[in-house]
């Protein structure tokens, strides 16, 4: 998809401007109050979920590995060494997401979008709360193209609910990862293969 990743599996986001994150939590309360139903969260994703998805991740080993909707990027400090491309609808969050991680290409545009020109196998995180989001049948749907297309080798996705949010989109195995009661909202993580 893009050019090898140069950093080691242990490397991590900092960010001399902001080194104990609260540019970045503020950034995703603020528009997190301004587009509730985009954003899906009021914070960001906790530490245990975070390390959750990378750890899938890391033992899934993707031809290539896509995140949609990084937000403020801290699942992807954790997954940074696997060179992901991240695709995020939102401008202020894209251009942070550039600062934080100059190497990792930043698609600042819909999932749906990104999804429809996708040509080749890859992994996918979806961070996209699809309860609430103004385009989450259109996402749905571009994931179930994409995977008969032979594009999406497994997608993992964390939900508040209690349900698989792509379930009936065409994946053969679908899993319940964990459940991880330490983030607010309590979050499940589903793989679908
Ligand atoms: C719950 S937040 C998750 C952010 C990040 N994983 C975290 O926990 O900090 C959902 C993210 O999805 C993005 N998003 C919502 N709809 C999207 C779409 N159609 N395409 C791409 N990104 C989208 C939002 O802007 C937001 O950054």
């Amino acid at each position: 998809m893009k050019k090898t990743a140069l950093l080691s599996a242990d490397s991590s986001a900092s960010d001399t401007n902001d080194p104990l994150g609260s540019k970045d939590f503020l950034l995703f309360f603020r528009n997190a109050i301004i587009n509730p139903r985009s954003v899906g969260a009021l914070i960001p994703a906790s530490h245990a979920l975070s390390a959750k998805m990378a750890e899938i991740c890391n033992s899934l080993k993707p031809s290539a590995l896509v995140e949609l909707g990084p937000g403020t990027g801290v699942i992807t400090e954790k997954i940074r060494h696997l060179d992901p491309t991240l695709v995020e609808i939102d401008e202020k969050f894209s251009k942070r997401l550039r600062k934080k991680f100059p190497e990792l290409e930043v698609f600042n545009e819909c999932a749906v979008a990104f999804l429809e020109n996708l040509d080749q196998p890859a992994g996918v995180i979806c961070s996209i709360p699809l309860i609430n989001n103004p385009a989450a049948k259109r996402i749905k749907a571009a994931i179930a193209k994409s995977r008969s297309a032979g594009h999406l080798e497994w997608v993992a996705i964390y939900s508040y609910g209690k349900t698989n949010p792509l379930n009936g989109c065409g994946f053969n195995n679908e899993h319940l990862v964990a459940k991880i009661p330490f983030n607010f909202p309590p979050a499940r993580i589903w793989l679908n293969s």
